[in-house]
């Protein structure tokens, strides 16, 4: 099995253009590398670099140094260096994102927010709708919200729209950034059987999970982001 994500010698300084340039270097030097149906495990302290670190698996943060690459549709893909049409085709297609925190778009209601990544490649509104209803069925959402924007969600209900979000596209590569932070035992549980089945699928995934149990039971390996901590 060949790998699907790596990074080499990555490196990431942020430049704090506010403070007169001010360099806050956070990790450098990380070679990653991963198959599918693996699942890594970023481990270190808060502020070590974690998310930072899937931001730029993302592209969301570029590289300060070192490369990032993807397999996309049977190509290796530098995130770093593609082109915004084709960073959006590898977010469409290959690699799927659930950040900790979901971003409310006013007025669109949960049912089209999850189903949205579905009609992005070209599901049709029914069969997208259809799968929005089970992804929110199988996370516990109340059927009364489903018609709703999610912006006055608690946090945990927020959290499970982001997952049926970041998970209904089964994408090939899934970065999760502590999916089951603000989640019951119940739902956490279900969250825990989604990512295994995901694996079991073969998704490749690399996610961020304080939570010691959650992390056993889905990681394959851990890389402990500490350990390239640059030296200031
Ligand atoms: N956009 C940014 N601009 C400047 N500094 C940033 C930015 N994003 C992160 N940092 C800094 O980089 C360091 C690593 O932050 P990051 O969020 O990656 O840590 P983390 O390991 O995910 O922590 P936590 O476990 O608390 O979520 C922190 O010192 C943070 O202040
Ligand atoms: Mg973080």
């Amino acid at each position: 099995m060949t790998a699907v994500l790596e990074t080499r010698a990555l490196t990431k300084t942020f430049t704090l253009h506010g403070r007169g340039g001010l360099q806050l270097p956070v990790f450098s030097g990380i070679d990653l590398s991963v198959q599918p149906g693996e699942c890594l495990a970023l481990t270190g302290h808060s502020g070590s670099g974690k998310s930072s670190l899937l931001r730029c698996l993302y592209g969301n943060y570029g590289a300060s140094s070192g490369e990032v690459r993807i397999r996309h549709n049977g190509a290796w893909v530098s995130l770093p260096d593609a082109a915004p049409r084709e960073v959006y085709d590898v977010r469409r297609r290959t690699l799927g994102y659930v950040s900790q925190f979901l971003r409310v778009i006013p007025r669109v209601s949960t049912l089209d927010i999850v189903a949205d990544p579905l009609r992005r490649l070209g599901v049709s509104p029914e069969q997208a709708r259809a799968q929005a209803i089970l992804w929110l069925t199988r996370l516990n959402l109340q059927a009364h919200l489903w018609h709703l924007p999610p912006a006055t969600f608690s946090g945990g209900e927020q959290q499970r729209v982001n997952i049926a979000h970041g998970m209904i596209a089964a994408s090939p590569v899934l970065l999760l950034d502590e999916p089951t932070a603000s989640l019951d035992a119940d739902n956490r549980r279900v969250v825990v059987e989604l990512i295994q089945a995901a694996r079991a699928k073969g998704a490749a995934i690399v996610g961020i999970f304080h939570d010691d149990e959650v992390r056993d039971a889905v990681a394959t390996r851990c890389l402990d982001v500490e350990h390239f901590r640059t030296p200031i």
